[in-house]
């Protein structure tokens, strides 16, 4: 067995993250031989619920979890403390109605705190996960507040819309998911996403060569993409947990373990001005990495049907950006 490494889940005890510790503590992420010490971080009126998960995980005997921390997120220096992930959950969600960026200044402040507490006293090699709402610009708040450390540590969470646009794709050429690769999110985790399908394939082929019916790939597929949440919202009367916390544990994975060679991973992380984004926004990029470290997929041709979606989603997140001016040191 290795060193244990420590993840910090904030928002432990909510539907995402009850949908998530379990998953972690099995060494399904990490691997079978990597312990993990899980630090769970709730609001104080939430750690009694946090006793009854950890005894949940006393009673899974998982051979890999090797402690939990439970932390009031009253001191999250104390909750943070030599992590090497940090999943950024515990904030609100939306209810019908709402759209993400509605709740920028709900949960927004939430991570200026966050990003101060990751620099004072995670692990030099921290790497930081977004997923509450908005994830790009809270995550690009985090980012702000923690200004030593690297901005390739930081990402937000794409990759529920990238495992959407991949299973709309599947579906409508009749082939099972794992058929589908290449699938990018542009942009913000919002109802401005881009779900590229120019630059998906099915099975090795472009995936327009398989579905050509342009008018529903332009069409019903973005929408469908960029609505699901609000979707699955109306269904269950609760916004969607077991998919976000699977999309959480699937972008570490991504992150940790080299990509496939001809595919790429989708999260929103720091722009280096790729494709015109402004420099310093959280943007959802095709990824690409070898485990260590991960680049930004370069040279994808775009039309202007293509640029249109960037462009849009592009200025919500300036706007958004706009609106948390004083978070943003
Ligand atoms: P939830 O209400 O079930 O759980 C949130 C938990 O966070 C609660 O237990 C609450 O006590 C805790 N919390 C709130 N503020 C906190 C703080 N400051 N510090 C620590 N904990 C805090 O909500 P959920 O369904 O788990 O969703 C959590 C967030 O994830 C929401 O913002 C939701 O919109 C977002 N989300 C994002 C994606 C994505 O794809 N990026 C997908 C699904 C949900
Ligand atoms: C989702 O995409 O399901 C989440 O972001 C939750 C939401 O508010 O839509």
């Amino acid at each position: 067995m290795k060193a244990p490494i420590r993840v910090a889940v904030t928002g432990a005890a909510g539907q995402i993250g009850y949908a998530m510790i379990f998953r972690i503590a099995s060494g399904e992420v990490f691997g079978a031989d990597q312990p993990v010490i899980l630090h769970l971080i709730e609001l104080p009126q939430a750690l009694a619920a946090l006793d009854g998960v950890e005894m949940e995980l006393d009673d899974c005997a998982f051979p890999t979890l090797a402690g939990v921390v439970k932390q009031s997120s009253d001191d999250l220096e104390a909750g943070f403390a030599d992590c090497n992930w940090v999943l950024c959950v515990g904030s609100v969600p939306r209810k019908a109605g709402m759209e993400r960026g509605d709740l920028v200044r709900i949960n927004g402040p939430i991570f200026t705190s966050t990003g101060k507490a990751i620099q004072a006293a995670a692990a030099k090699d921290v790497r930081v996960l977004v997923v509450g709402n908005p994830c790009n610009t809270n995550c690009l708040i985090t980012m702000a507040n923690a200004p030593d450390i690297p901005r390739d540590r930081f990402f937000a969470m794409t990759r529920l819309d990238q495992n959407r646009a991949a299973t709309q794709l599947a579906q409508k050429a009749g082939v099972p998911v794992a058929d589908v690769s290449n699938v990018a999110i542009w942009g913000n985790h919002s109802a401005t996403q881009y779900p590229d399908f120019y630059h998906a394939k099915i099975n090795g082929k472009a995936a327009t060569d398989v579905i050509t019916d342009e008018a529903w790939l332009q069409g019903t597929f973005i929408e469908t993409v960029q609505k699901r949440g609000a979707a699955v919202i109306s269904a269950r009367g609760a916004s969607s947990a077991a998919s976000a916390a699977n999309a959480a544990l699937d972008t570490v994975k991504s992150v940790i373990r080299p990509t496939a060679s001809g595919d790429c991973f989708s999260a929103a992380v720091c722009s280096d001005g790729s494709y015109g984004i402004d420099e310093g926004l959280i943007f959802g990029y095709p990824l690409t990495g070898d485990g260590n470290s991960w680049k930004i997929e370069t040279g994808w041709e775009h039309n202007d049907f293509a640029k249109g979606k960037i462009e849009a989603t592009l200025q919500e997140l300036r706007d958004e950006r706009d609106a948390v001016k004083d978070l943003l040191p």
